[in-house]
């Protein structure tokens, strides 16, 4: 095994829906990534039953542990080290991670890490396939991050590796749950982002008024709920008139995507002002969101600052991201907790 091989590490996500495990080097090059998801299971209800979820990682891990392992010639013996995701996300699919990565460490005799999702999310667009350029540490920090995902926004004063600040975050919805319902009302159905994504490319952004809620507010806080409501009322008196037409529902995602798109870059943009980083990113699902990417592109030529975002495949939940915060903190000597247990929150000290 070549010398950076040697940090290899195997990292499991199972925190939501998405069962996916990968092999990661400390450098952040991936060896090999696997995901498996099944919308179908979900699609019914409009949004991820946590049962079904569980039962799912119980079904997939373990063979897909399995197959990546055995499709790069390894065994348990040949890694550095396990991560898993512990915490934040829904308990019955994070336990089924854990204990099969603390059960697979003691047979190998590994160090196992339990690593906060999103941090693994922070670091994601460090990811390179094997072959590609890595990124060098010094060019990474001070860093801002805007975390966006079905669960979660917030953006995040990153001095160093490891130091996350909250700056500000959603005080009611995130911005993926309010594109999912807001998928769910306008007949796109789960999973939304993708599909609103979609629709709104064919449509006009100002086709109808929408509230940009938080944006006068001196805080770098954000909030989902107003422009949720708002556009609820507004497909609800439309629906009055008959059912909505292919026109619509393109104008109603492109409209509401550029509202929430509007709010998340006018707080990125006066954080970027105030403290002036090295460079920017944004993570999380919907960071894969094209309207997002591009304004994200034109913000950074405007101020100077490079901007950063994951390949397409690291943009949702992945085992990469989460391997990849195992292997850093396995290199830089963080205290290996043992026994430790899934957290449907982030722990004090992930973020201060
Ligand atoms: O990070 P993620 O995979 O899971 C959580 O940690 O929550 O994010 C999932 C979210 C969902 O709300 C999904 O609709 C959204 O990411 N998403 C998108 C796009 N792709 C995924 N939102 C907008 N545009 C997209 N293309
Ligand atoms: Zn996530």
């Amino acid at each position: 095994m070549n010398d950076s091989l040697s940090t290899l590490v195997l990292g499991i996500e199972t925190s939501c829906d998405d069962t996916s495990v990968a092999l990661v080097c400390s450098d952040g090059r991936v060896r090999a990534l696997k995901k498996w998801t099944k919308d179908e299971d979900h699609r019914p209800f409009g949004g991820i039953i946590p049962e079904r979820a569980s039962r799912n990682h119980l079904k997939t891990l373990i063979p897909l542990i399995h197959e990546i392992l055995e499709e790069s010639n390894l065994t348990g013996k040949d890694l550095k080290g396990i991560a898993v995701t512990s915490r934040p996300g829904l308990h019955g699919s994070l336990i089924v991670g854990v204990v099969s990565a603390q059960t697979m460490a003691a047979i190998f005799e590994i160090p196992v890490l339990g690593v906060n999702h999103l941090e693994g999310h922070i670091l994601s667009p460090w990811l390179v396939d094997e072959g590609d350029d890595v990124r060098k540490e010094a060019d990474l920090y001070p860093q801002i991050s805007l975390i966006v995902s079905g669960g979660h926004t917030q953006l995040v004063y990153i001095e160093k590796f490891g130091s996350y600040k909250i700056l500000g975050k959603t005080k009611d919805d995130a911005v993926g749950e309010a594109i999912d319902k807001f998928s769910n009302v306008i007949g796109l159905g789960f999973p939304g982002g993708p599909k609103v994504d979609k629709a709104a490319k064919f449509g006009k952004d100002d086709a109808y008024p929408l509230p940009r809620p938080m944006m006068k507010e001196k805080n770098y806080d954000f909030s989902f709920s107003g422009l949720k409501a708002a556009g609820f009322r507004l497909v609800e008196k439309l629906k009055l008139e008959g059912d909505l037409s292919d026109n619509q529902v393109n104008d109603l995602s492109a409209s509401y995507l550029k509202a929430a798109v509007d709010v998340l870059i006018f707080k990125l943009e006066k954080s970027l002002n105030e403290f002036k980083p090295k460079v920017f990113t944004i993570v999380g699902g919907v960071s894969a969101n094209s309207l997002l990417r591009n304004r994200a592109q034109e913000l950074s030529k405007k101020l100077k600052i490079p901007f950063a975002v994951a390949d397409m495949k690291y943009c949702t939940d992945n085992g990469a991201m989460i391997a990849l915060s195992g292997a850093k903190r396995l290199e830089r000597g963080f205290e290996v907790e043992e026994n430790f247990k899934t957290h449907a929150r982030s722990l004090p000290g992930d973020f201060i």
